[in-house]
């Protein structure tokens, strides 16, 4: 096992320090002349063009990542997007047809919940498409369409190199089915976008692992996290909040930012660590002017705010603790960067805890019964 690890002390780690390539995988071969075509795709337009709605649909970690492609997919196709667990899906009599496409995301592609809301929509009439990490896996034999991601195998029990492959699929059939709707506008510079991810991926991996893992050394006794995050940092939270309770059995919760005034923000008391997610000033002033605000009121009723932020910006310096870095990069391509520290954050404070983080208790790989 310690050679399978190729020197890293765990799965998780190596998994880790293999998402760059993975995003780089999933991008391979899905760019023709400065746009994204997806060959797997060729011949299925009317997939996309005879429809009017899309509803995402997974468990857990791919769920999350469903939330991130919700957003790009209906900003670049125009079309309505849903993201439903797939235990829920199923068992609540939803409205589809013919008109509906049912996307569904599995890193194996053998999860029985998803598994069998695939096949509920099937018989429902539904068009079925479906993301998937593991060739020839049962999901994708069932569905309509696949996308493959291609992060290789992961083994850790918490998803960490196949999730942010799950959202570059996402934004791969979002700037897809723009093209083939024709609604796409920023074509090119997306896929720019896309291109110089697996170096950021590197750059954040290498400028902040070493700060965020002495982070969660100093927090170890913690008992509580709470994470928040708007737009596409809203799933982001949510993720970091499951990879800590997870791996590191941290009691941790994910918020949209904005719900905060709505209820969460009477956890608040002084020393509780916030971590938030601060999307860009330059994508919209508007967004990020409100997460500040929320950092602010936080602040001021004692928390310990840890702020995921781009570099260069300086408004969340006066109320911030930690101030972790990312890269520049557009709307819907930030969250993969802003994942990692979440992630190293978790498996850093599950290694302080002398926790496995590979085979966290009570849970299974793949969950293959409903
Ligand atoms: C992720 O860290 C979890 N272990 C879990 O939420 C997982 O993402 C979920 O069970 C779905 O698995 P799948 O992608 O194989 O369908």
């Amino acid at each position: 096992a310690a050679a399978e690890k190729g020197g890293w002390p765990s799965f998780m780690a190596k998994e880790v320090a293999e998402e760059p390539e993975a995003v780089a995988n999933t991008i391979r071969g899905r760019v023709r002349d400065g746009a994204v075509v997806i060959p797997e795709l060729d011949g299925l337009d009317d997939l996309f063009t005879g429809i009017n709605r899309i509803i995402i649909t997974a468990c857990g970690t791919a769920s999350y990542a469903g939330l991130v492609g919700k957003y790009a997919l209906e900003h670049w196709a125009r079309i309505p997007v849903d993201v439903e667990l797939a235990h829920e899906f199923r068992y609540r009599d939803p409205v589809i047809g013919a008109d509906t496409l049912v996307v569904s995301i599995s890193q194996s592609g053998e999860t029985m919940d998803t598994l069998m809301a695939v096949k509920y929509a099937r018989e429902r009439g539904a068009r079925t498409l479906s993301i998937c990490n593991t060739q020839g896996a049962t999901i994708p034999r069932e569905s309509d369409a696949v996308v493959y991601t291609h992060a290789g195998p992961e083994v850790a029990v918490a998803s960490t190199k196949a999730f942010v492959a799950q959202i570059t699929a996402l934004l791969l059939l979002g700037l897809h089915v723009g093209r083939v709707r024709g609604s796409l506008e920023d074509g090119a510079a997306s896929v720019a976008e896309l291109e110089a991810l697996p170096a950021k991926l590197a750059h954040v991996l290498e400028s902040e692992q070493g700060h965020v893992a002495q982070l969660a050394g100093w927090m170890a006794d913690t008992r509580s996290v709470l994470f928040l995050g708007r737009h596409v940092g809203y799933p982001i939270a949510l993720e970091g909040a499951l990879k800590l309770k997870e791996i590191s059995y941290i009691h941790a919760e994910g918020f949209a930012a904005g719900e905060l005034k709505h209820g969460p923000i009477a956890l608040i008391e002084p020393g509780q660590p916030v971590f938030v997610i601060v999307p860009s000033p330059r994508h919209s002033a508007l967004i990020h002017a409100k997460v500040v605000s929320n950092i602010q009121e936080i602040r001021a009723r004692g928390a310990r705010v840890i702020v995921v932020a781009e570099e260069g910006d300086a408004a969340v310096l006066p109320f911030a603790d930690e101030v972790i870095r990312i890269p520049l990069a557009g709307a819907f391509f930030e969250p993969i960067l802003a994942v990692i520290p979440l992630q190293i954050f978790a498996m850093a404070l599950a290694t302080a805890k002398g926790l496995d983080v590979d085979q966290p208790r009570n849970l299974a790989k793949s969950v293959t019964v409903e």
